[in-house]
This record gives structure tokens, sequence and C-alpha cells, in this order.
């Protein structure tokens, strides 16, 4: 593949780690996953991960995966997004799904242990925490097809590009959610 298609395969097939972000926030409220519980004077994860946050937001990237499942159908033959046979396309949807939110989680566990309030602004965390969720997860599940997109041949320039691309997609998202009155910062 060309760099451009490999750019366009790495960011399409990120989508439903992109999604479960902002679905989070249109779902979220209601109990916390560390019902409220702290450690070392601090709370472990937060007011801001919420169960129907975690629920709402890994089935809406799911749905979304499972869409572009149907509508990426080979046109000659090819299987240029490397998902192989169904099973494997839905534990690699699923994966990036849920390693975006666990991520998330693991972001907010980390600025809780560096002393920051639920929303308080992390840069660099908060931007790439699910990022790193949802890569880890797939490479650990699906390491043959990580490589493939990610590493192999053009590969890296894919992930060089999410790298650059997601903070931006991730701000935009933010700002809009922000001024909606959906989210409480616009970051
Ligand atoms: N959210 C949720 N459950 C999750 C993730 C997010 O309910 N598992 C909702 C919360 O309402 C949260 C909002 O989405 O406030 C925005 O998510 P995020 O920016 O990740 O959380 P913050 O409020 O900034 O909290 P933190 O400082 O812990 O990241
Ligand atoms: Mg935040």
């Amino acid at each position: 593949m060309d760099a451009l298609s490999s750019i366009a395969v790495g960011i399409w097939v990120f989508l439903p780690a992109l999604i479960p972000n902002s679905a989070a926030v249109l779902f979220g409220g209601g109990a916390p996953i560390d019902r409220g519980r702290t450690w070392r004077g601090r709370r472990i994860l937060g007011d801001g991960k919420t169960w129907n946050g975690l629920v709402g937001g890994v089935l809406s990237g799911i749905l979304v995966g499972f869409v572009q499942l149907l509508v990426t159908t080979p046109v000659d033959g090819i299987d240029y997004l490397g998902y192989g046979p169904f099973p494997q396309a839905a534990g690699i949807i699923m994966a990036m799904a849920f390693g975006s939110l666990l991520g998330d989680m693991g972001g907010a566990f980390v600025k809780r242990r560096m002393g920051m309030e639920r929303g308080a602004k992390a840069t660099g965390l908060d931007q790439y925490d699910f990022v790193i969720g949802a890569l880890l997860l797939t490479a650990l599940f699906f390491p043959t097809w990580f490589s493939d997109i990610y590493i192999e041949g053009n590969g890296l320039l894919a992930l060089l590009a999410l790298i650059i691309i997601v903070p931006v997609i991730h701000r935009l998202v933010n700002i809009i959610g922000y001024r909606r009155g959906l989210k409480k910062e616009p970051w």
C-alpha cells in the first residue's frame, strides 16, 4: 500500500477507539466506577469515570466499528483493513473500543495520584491516554494485525499520523461538547 492509503487505513480502523470518549460524555453520569473509594487519601478514579460512560462509550465504539465493517466490503477481494474473518474483526473492534476507555481510566488514575482533581488539565495525558490504551490492547490480542497496520510497510507513518491528528480531533470535539453544554471543560 502507498503511504496515503496506509495512513487512511490506520485512521479508519482507529475510529472505534475515537468514538467512546465522546460517547462517554453523552452517556456519563450516575455511579462512579470506583464507588467513591479512595486510595492514599485521593479518589481512585474520580466522579468523571462512570459505569454509564464506560458501557455506553464502549458499545458506541463497537457499533460504529460494525457499521464500518458493513460498508467496507473488499471491492477487489483484497482485505485492505486486514481484519480477516468476522470473529477476529469483531475482536479488533472490541479491543479498540474497550482499550480506549481503559486507557482513559488509566489516565484518570495517574491524574488522581498526581493530586489533580477531576477535569483538571493534564496536557499529553488527556490526549494520549486513550490512544495508548487502544493500541496496547489491540497489539496485545492481535499482534500480527497491529504490526501489519501500524508498523510494517508504511505502518509507522500511519502511527505518526494518528499521533498528530488525534489531539486535534480530540480538542475540536471537546470544544463542541463544551459549547453545547455537554462537557464541563473545553479540553
Ligand atoms: N465519562 C464517564 N465515564 C467514563 C469516561 C467519561 O462518565 N468512563 C464522562 C464524565 O462525565 C466525564 C466526561 O465524560 O466528566 C469527560 O471525560 P474526561 O474528559 O475523560 O473526564 P474528566 O471529567 O476530565 O475527568 P478526569 O480528570 O478524571 O479525566
Ligand atoms: Mg478530561
